[in-house]
């Protein structure tokens, strides 16, 4: 979609200091920069950035990429999404080549709705602030509820007046088109009734809570009904549109997107008028869901800026069961999860007016409940002894639990947890582990047919991508791990020269001195060999393609490292780590040892590479064979040949390791 030279420009330009020091505050260590990981908790910094190979390495939770990986990761972004803000980060112009006629319509009707909800937000605070209606009915009412005017702006609070369609009417005789008006919910066209046929506005004595995206552009509004003998339906919301989806906007967060990441935690209230209190009470990194039930976009949303998230919901039962069911979906995120229950018939808005911002913060604080005690004491509450209420609450919990990814978390919760239930460690991890097989067999069958997209295209599909291929056999695996192997050896050693090594491989006795890429590059030539797995032969190829620009062994680990093919830069990554384990030598060993030694490594390494593929083909043929009905004997033969040639050329080659050695 972008141009490659565009992407070649902004991969040049790539600092991925700068760009990880955009989101966290990186110290330096040698040569390296170091942070407390932004992927998990901690409180030692783990976690890595190498300006040198243009990557970020966490050694507490292996999280590693390179730049557009930590942006995707991070940030939620897309692929093209990160190379967009890297373009902008460094000044590059990036155009989407083939943005269609289409999609420019498409953006221009958005920008036109935004533009419309701008002019209708600005209307109502005209009318809150400036009309004699306004002021004493709305403003009374925002009065009454104790918002300040600096609240009320901040806010961009209004009023809707009573009159049938003064909105509608200034906005068209502003120029504003009809269609849109309706289609933004502002304006609704009556079928019947002593207006058929005519336009009026949608919001009527109302006060109204303009909704924001995270830019700050208001995408829909929520008007509040002031007595209940007008209307039954105390808030009253914009439809969906083209510029608002309910299930990816939270109130308030672009109001709290800063205090959010400052504080690391967001709380999580149920209400427009709960988020304005917290925030004018001086707590600032609160959301709300907006009265729906919360949905997997905005967890992805909130976890763009906090790991943390605190739950505050008061006691009604419609209340604890939204966030009983929040609960498990924060927790499949990675993120950690806290519950807060207000006391005493309050919610957090008139908790928030009647206290100051220390008592707020030291109640939040000390009230905060982890979710397992949280689970625990609202489920045991009604369970009255009940040995099949019990269950479903042991079910309910090992459900959470198990939605936990971090195995040393995972496994402190089935302590704390147990311990809480009275039951035995063993059996209560076990429920849990086989929720948790459960789980991930469901997924990856519904992956596979397609039944499950990864969230919202936000989710970095590109790490996950290995997912819907085919699960590979284990000679296929153990091929795959001797293909790492090789590639390992070219971009470390692939300029090193081979001395002293006999020419057998390739049928001479001459002294040959070939470079580690020649040799592995002849190798694989004279057999008709190449990679298997479609992720290194990709490195192989580029390798081989691109490797004369690269000065030296660090500029071509930096090449792959930094590649932006996702793919090719997580393999690449895994492969340079110092945690790599290099397989082909019986004895663990060091990058110092295995220079050392290269002419006897590389010829094992190739003659274990080759064993491999024998394998995984002798297994393929095998299963062909087994799968064969008796009165095909004609195939049976022919199987049986070519197994048997297979298993020549496997002497041959266990004959020229021997000799290479
Ligand atoms: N809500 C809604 N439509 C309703 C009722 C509620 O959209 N008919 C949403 C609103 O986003 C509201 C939230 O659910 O903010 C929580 O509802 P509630 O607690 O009833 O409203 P409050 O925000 O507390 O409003 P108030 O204090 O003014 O009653
Ligand atoms: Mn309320």
């Amino acid at each position: 979609m972008i141009d490659q030279a565009t992407i070649a420009r902004i991969r040049d330009a790539i600092d991925i200091v700068q760009v990880i020091g955009d989101f966290v505050p990186l110290k330096r260590q040698g040569s390296d920069y170091v942070a407390c990981c932004p992927f998990h908790q901690e409180k030692t910094p783990s976690f890595h950035v190498s300006p040198s190979r243009q990557y970020f390495n966490c050694f507490g939770c292996h999280e590693k990429g390179n730049a557009i990986g930590f942006l995707m990761k991070h940030e939620q972004m897309s692929y093209v999404e990160a190379i967009k803000w890297l373009g902008n980060k460094y000044g590059i112009e990036v155009n989407d080549v083939q943005e269609s006629y289409e999609d420019i319509q498409k953006k221009n009707h958005r920008e036109a709705l935004l533009i419309i909800n701008e002019y209708a937000g600005n209307a109502f605070t005209r009318q809150l602030l400036e009309t004699e209606e306004g002021k004493a009915v709305g403003l009374s009412y925002f009065r009454e509820r104790g918002f300040t005017d600096q609240t009320i702006s901040e806010f961009r609070l209004g009023y809707s007046s009573r009159e049938r369609d003064s909105f509608v009417k200034a906005a068209v005789a502003a120029g504003y088109k009809k269609e849109m008006l309706v289609e933004l919910g502002l304006a609704v066209q009556k079928q019947d009734g002593p207006y058929a046929g005519e336009l009026t506005d949608k919001f009527h004595e109302r006060v109204m809570f303009p909704i924001r995206n995270l830019n700050g552009k208001i995408v829909a509004f929520g008007g509040r009904i002031l007595s209940s003998e007008k209307s039954p339906v105390k808030y009253m919301n914009s439809p969906e549109s083209e510029i608002y989806q309910k299930k990816k906007v939270l109130y308030g967060l672009f109001e709290a997107r800063n205090a959010i990441s400052q504080s690391k935690n967001c709380y999580l209230v149920e209400g427009y008028t709960d988020v304005i209190s917290m925030h004018q009470a001086g707590v600032e990194n609160v959301v709300a869901s907006c009265g729906t039930a919360l949905t997997e976009e905005q967890v992805l949303l909130l976890k763009r800026f906090t790991q943390k998230i605190t739950i505050i919901y008061d006691g009604d039962k419609a209340g604890i069961n939204a966030a009983l069911k929040g609960i498990n979906m924060f927790l499949q995120k990675g993120m950690n999860v806290k519950v807060v229950l207000i006391p005493d018939g309050d919610d957090p808005d008139s908790y928030a007016r009647k206290h100051s911002k220390a008592e707020i913060e030291d109640f939040l604080e000390s009230a905060e409940e982890d979710f397992i005690l949280y689970q625990w004491r609202t489920l045991s509450a009604n369970l009255n002894g009940d040995p099949y209420e019990e269950g479903k609450m042991i079910n309910e919990i090992a459900t959470s639990v198990s939605m936990i990814d971090d195995a040393g978390i995972r496994s402190a919760y089935i302590n704390r947890a147990s311990e809480l239930l009275g039951i035995s460690r063993e059996d209560f991890s076990e429920k849990v582990n086989s929720l948790r097989s459960e789980r991930m067999n469901n997924q990856a069958s519904q992956y596979r047919s397609g039944q499950r997209s990864y969230v919202g295209a936000r989710e970095p599909s590109a790490y996950r991508r290995e997912e819907n291929r085919p699960k590979k056999t284990k000679a296929e695996e153990e091929l795959k791990r001797s293909e790492e192997d090789l590639i390992y050896l070219l971009i470390k050693f692939g300029r090193n020269t081979l001395h002293n090594l006999k020419n057998a491989v390739f049928g001479g006795e001459k002294v040959y001195e070939p470079s580690v890429a020649e040799y592995i590059r002849e190798s694989l030539r004279v057999d008709g060999l190449e990679m298997s797995d479609p992720v290194l032969k990709r490195i192989y190829d580029i390798y081989f393609e691109k490797v004369g620009q690269a000065d030296d062994t660090p500029e071509v680990e930096r090449m792959f490292a930094g590649s932006l093919d996702q793919e090719v830069s997580t393999e690449a990554i895994d492969i340079l780590s110092s945690s790599y384990r290099f397989r082909s030598m019986k004895i663990e060993s060091s990058v110092a040892d295995i220079a050392k030694s290269l002419s006897s490594v590389l010829p094992r390494t190739v003659y274990v590479y080759k064993s491999k593929v024998i394998n995984s083909r002798l297994e393929t043929l095998r299963s062909q064979l087994l799968s064969l009905p008796q009165e095909e004997e004609e195939k049976i033969k022919k199987l049986t040949q070519q197994i048997q040639q297979l298993s020549i050329v496997k002497s041959r080659l266990l004959r020229e390791a021997k000799f290479a050695k």
